[in-house]
């Protein structure tokens, strides 16, 4: 009998099946970076990651206790997959304190907003259609949508977040060519990776806009809890409802990821009827339903107030952490460098001079172990050689202030030559 080991692999069955979808998937820059940096050694700021103090260990572990206690054949069955039915109750309680109005048939959970934002993709893109993303964008987002194959229109952003002449000419532009865009992708609040937020006068302009073009967004908002100064903004989502009485122009994402735990993989999405009905479908079709052991646990946490105990002391580690990093970048960077003042959420994005290359810094980084990620990842077009996005959730601020110190090093070299 012939032995398997001698098949050429060029004969496999797997290497000459790949859908033209597969092809066009790709390693996240971002995760196979943390493989490399998150050693014991490495002051890493390259990760999304919360701090691991601040998860409410024991309270997630005594609420899972009493879920088990008291509705396990409940939780440890299947379940519907628009969500756990209390938890899509206790969603609109959360989200009216966000300023949003709705009733639960508007919220579905999902497996983490990264889930969404894979639905998303899936209902709404054919390739080569328009989409229109924020330059840089979140490159989780960029990842799920690649297999889709968008054409990607990419929008100017600024300290006060996305800029709407920006959004008006690309509209201008595709309609020219007699296109338009499947929708606005936009991380309206302490964005991931530039930590800026949308200004309040911008997004009433957006959702003017979207009305006058039919435009749809899609607001993805992991972090708009976590603000450590400046004033609150409402959503865009919340304005589109104020408008219509109902989501009509904005598909909304959230989660529990950055204010219980990413490991629960829960998350939400809020939408027009018509494009939850259509990502129901698709779900089912992925996963059947968000685990309900871990939707339970987070209701069971939620109904006894963790958030509203819990937040504030996260808000307070990473407030003190944001000011570390801001400190150490005025006492250590050279005075071409520049970088946001995010007044929330985990990142901030420095500006090297025009002709340094962050990816060639980050080699040199990484020998004195310190560690962030490249701006080119966050780009859908290319670009952004010069640019670099930096963590500061999750390392301690003694090491915040180390790490940035050596940084400097490693920039003031390259900025001499
Ligand atoms: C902008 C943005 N959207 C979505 C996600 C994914 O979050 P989740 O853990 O809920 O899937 C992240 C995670 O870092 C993010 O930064």
């Amino acid at each position: 009998m012939q032995s398997t080991r001698s098949v050429p692999q060029s004969d496999s069955p797997v290497e000459s099946c790949w859908s033209s979808a597969a092809q066009l998937l790709q390693h996240s820059t971002v995760r196979e970076l943390l493989k490399v940096t998150e050693q014991a050694d490495t002051i890493s700021f390259a990760g999304g990651l919360p701090a691991p103090t601040s998860f409410p260990t024991e309270e997630i572990a005594l609420a899972t206790e009493r879920v088990l206690a008291h509705q396990a054949a409940r939780v440890l069955q299947y379940g519907p997959t628009e969500g756990f039915p209390p938890l899509r109750e206790l969603l609109t309680t959360l989200m009216q304190a966000r300023g949003i109005t709705i009733d639960s048939d508007h919220v579905i959970v999902t497996s983490g907003s990264q889930q969404g934002l894979d639905l998303l993709g899936k209902l709404l893109i054919d390739p080569g259609n328009p989409i229109l993303v924020e330059n840089p964008t979140y490159v989780g987002a960029l990842q799920a949508w690649r297999p889709y194959q968008p054409r990607c229109v990419t929008l100017p952003l600024d300290e006060d977040g996305l800029q709407i002449d920006g959004l008006e000419q690309a509209l201008t532009n595709l309609a020219r060519e007699g296109q338009r865009p499947k929708f606005l992708y936009i991380v309206s609040a302490f964005q991931n990776p530039t930590g800026t937020t949308l200004a309040a006068d911008r997004r009433t302009a957006l959702i003017d806009l979207a009305a006058q073009h039919n435009l749809l967004i899609i607001e993805d908002d992991p972090y708009g809890e976590l603000r450590y100064s400046g004033n609150p903004q409402t959503p865009l989502v919340a304005l589109d409802i104020q408008r219509w009485g109902a989501p009509r122009h904005v598909a909304y994402l959230s989660t529990f990821s950055k204010l219980l735990a990413p490991s629960l993989r829960v998350g939400w999405m809020i939408g027009p009827d018509a494009l939850l009905q259509r990502a129901v479908q698709a779900k089912q079709g992925l996963d059947l339903h968000t685990g309900s052991l871990a939707q339970a646990i987070a209701y069971e946490a939620c109904c006894d107030g963790l958030l509203e105990r819990h937040t504030p002391s996260i808000r307070q580690i990473y407030h003190e952490r944001r000011d570390a990093m801001l400190g150490a970048l005025e006492s250590h960077m050279p005075d071409d460098v520049r970088w946001t003042h995010p007044e929330g959420g985990m990142f901030l994005w420095l500006t090297l001079p025009e002709g340094l290359d962050s990816a060639v810094l980050l080699q040199q980084a990484i020998v004195r172990n310190v560690a962030f990620v490249p701006g080119t990842a966050f780009f859908a077009n290319g670009g952004g050689i010069n640019t670099l996005r930096l963590n500061f959730s999750h390392p301690t601020p003694d090491r915040i202030e180390e790490g940035i110190r050596r940084l400097a090093e490693v920039v003031n070299e390259g900025v001499r030559g």
